[in-house]
């Protein structure tokens, strides 16, 4: 609360002495558009008021394959490589959607929000000002070099970053940016980054807005800043990095579970790597369990995924009448928010979809009342509880393609460490048998099966569903 007051301040007092922050902030005209500008002493140190690195300031030819990297931090290759970073341009669900707007974007608007892609997709490319890359190759998505040749950033959204690779071409490691500060020198030299340890780093990427008009579009890091996770105080916050870099097998590292420290070596000792108490995994695990979102050869990261959702939230059934033969029955169901730093789901919020299956039959296993089933063509009831957003066009009608995307028409999420409380109502027929189940399950899909099969016709695949939470109860009439 206190924070988002202080920067809102900021904001004023910049309007009021006539300085523009997005302006500020810009360079030229390939500038970005900030969701946050943070004010001086409550950011990271190195998050600064200078020029982000533009297409063509850097070559691909400088960045290093994440293999070559992978020589001395193997460990950490082997679990970068199941993630979906490593996958982010490869990925045939974005490449399908980024294809469709090259096609279709009309107007300057729609088109700078298709431009604008690559930024977070192949972030490598997108400094380079070479695009045109093939889906396959080893520098596309988020790659190792990327990540830690980021010197500092300008501030939050639609990747500010300023980069400083070294050069791959004449084998010049050049610095890393990490969070040791005692680092021998190897083949790259090393330099303690505070960004790096904190979200505004990955707030950089995960919160998008329409590089056209602005409309907020993925916001996770804004959650997370307005939430409850973040205290304000970097020492007691958890950061992003808290619960994504320290999920491992046997520790989902979520809001609700523990997240231990993860103690051992960042490269073998041989080469030079010191014990260290706490080493950040690199599995990057969200919800995505599908192998359109994960790479191929990812083995680990769709348990994990699984293990993240089903520790994300709880259910509870509430019963406050003694319901009756003939007469309508009510109850509710809560939802919380126990593990998510951010809204539940977040990120891809008009692709994301996670529901309430909720059914109430009798006795005899005869169904009285059904909601949020999914029928053969994986099409979930229309009448079902659903927590996503709905982006509307200029026309005012819903759509799935971001880049025509205007307004919000719907946001129906549940903030950290929110709830949300749903009513039912069932009409139970004169014949039924006492007692009566309710059964409610919370569950969750990438995107909505006919928006898959749509962009990616025959090579299309049944996109799993994962039930998070599940609750029964039984009432007697
Ligand atoms: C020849 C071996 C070698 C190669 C190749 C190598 N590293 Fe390192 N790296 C090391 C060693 C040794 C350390 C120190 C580990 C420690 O301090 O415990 C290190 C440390 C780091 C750190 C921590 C820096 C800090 O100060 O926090 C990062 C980040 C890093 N490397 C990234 C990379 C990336 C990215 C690549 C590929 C471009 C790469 N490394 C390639 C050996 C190597
Ligand atoms: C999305 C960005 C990102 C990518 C991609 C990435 N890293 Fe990291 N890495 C980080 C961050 C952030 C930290 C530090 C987290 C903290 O301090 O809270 C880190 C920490 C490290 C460290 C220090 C040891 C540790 O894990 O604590 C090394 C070494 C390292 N990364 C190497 C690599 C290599 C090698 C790759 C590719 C195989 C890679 N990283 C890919 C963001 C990234
Ligand atoms: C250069 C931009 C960039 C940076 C920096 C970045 N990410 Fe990402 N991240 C992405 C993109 C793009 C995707 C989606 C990739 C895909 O699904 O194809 C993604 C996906 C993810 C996912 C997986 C979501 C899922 O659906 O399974 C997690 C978790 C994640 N990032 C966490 C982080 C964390 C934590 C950091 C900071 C340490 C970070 N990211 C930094 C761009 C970035
Ligand atoms: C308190 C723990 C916690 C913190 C802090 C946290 N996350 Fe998450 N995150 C989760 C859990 C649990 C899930 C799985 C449920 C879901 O999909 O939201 C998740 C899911 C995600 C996803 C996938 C969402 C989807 O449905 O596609 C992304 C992307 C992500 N987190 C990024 C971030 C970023 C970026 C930050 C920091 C700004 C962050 N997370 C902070 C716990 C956390
Ligand atoms: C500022 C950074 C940024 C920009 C720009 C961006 N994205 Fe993303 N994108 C992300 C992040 C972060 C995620 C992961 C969120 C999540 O998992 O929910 C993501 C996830 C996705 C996914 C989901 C992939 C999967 O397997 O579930 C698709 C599809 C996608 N983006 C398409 C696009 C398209 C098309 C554009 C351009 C119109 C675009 N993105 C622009 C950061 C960005």
């Amino acid at each position: 609360m206190n924070l988002s007051f202080r920067s809102l301040f900021f904001i004023m007092v910049c309007f009021l002495i006539g300085i523009n922050i997005s302006l500020a902030n810009s360079s030229g005209p390939q500038e970005w558009s900030p969701t946050w500008g943070l004010p001086p002493g409550k950011r990271p140190e190195n998050i600064v008021n200078l020029p982000v690195t533009v297409p063509g300031d850097v070559k691909m030819s400088q960045f290093f394959s994440p293999i070559s990297c992978g020589a001395c931090h193997p460990e950490i290759f082997k679990m970068w490589s199941g993630s979906t970073h490593a996958n982010a341009w490869r990925n045939p669900f974005f490449q399908a959607l980024y294809k469709l707007g090259k096609r279709t974007a009309v107007g300057e608007s729609e088109k700078q929000n298709v431009a604008s892609c690559v930024r977070c997709h192949f972030p490598i490319g997108h400094s380079a000002g070479e695009v045109n890359l093939l889906p396959d190759d080893e520098k596309g998505g988020v790659v190792c070099d990327f990540c830690h040749s980021v010197r500092a950033a300008t501030g939050i959204g639609n990747a500010p970053y300023i980069l400083s690779p070294g050069n791959a071409a004449a084998m010049e490691g050049g610095t890393k940016y990490g969070p040791f500060d005692d680092s021998p020198e190897t083949i790259h030299k090393n330099q303690y980054s505070e960004l790096h340890t904190r979200s505004e780093f990955c707030g950089g990427c995960h919160d998008v807005s329409h590089a056209g008009n602005d409309l907020p579009i993925e916001q996770t890091y804004t959650e997370w800043r307005q939430g409850p996770y973040n205290t304000g105080d970097p020492e007691t916050s958890i950061h992003c990095q808290d619960c994504h870099m320290r999920q491992r097998p046997g520790f989902p590292s979520t809001g609700s579970t523990d997240r231990p420290d993860n103690p051992g070596f960042a490269a073998p000792e041989i080469m030079g790597g010191k014990k260290r108490p706490h080493i950040w995994t690199h599995y990057f695990v969200g919800a995505s369990v599908s192998s359109l979102s994960l790479p191929p050869g990812s083995e680990v990261q769709p348990q994990l995924a699984v293990e993240r959702l089903k520790n994300a939230a709880t259910l509870e059934i509430v019963v406050d009448q003694t319901p009756k033969s003939g007469d309508l029955f009510r109850f509710q169901v809560q939802v919380k928010n126990t593990g998510a730093g951010h809204y539940l789901p977040t990120g891809l919020t008009e692709m994301r979809q996670m529901w309430l299956d909720v059914s109430v039959t009798d006795a005899d296993g005869k169904t009285i009342y059904r909601s949020g089933n999914v029928d053969e063509k994986g099409t979930i009831d229309p009448n079902a509880t659903i927590y996503h957003t709905v982006f509307g066009n200029e026309k005012g009608e819903p759509t799935i393609h971001v880049w025509s995307a205007t307004h919000v028409i719907s946001d129906n999420r549940i903030p950290p460490k929110g709830k949300k409380e749903e009513r039912f109502v069932c009409l139970i027929p004169n014949t039924t048998k006492s007692p009566l189940t309710i059964h409610v399950v919370l569950r969750y899909r990438s995107a909505p099966q006919d928006v898959i099969d749509m962009l990616l016709g025959e090579k299309s695949q049944k996109l799993p569903i994962i039930d998070m939470a599940e609750v029964s109860s039984e009432v007697n009439l």
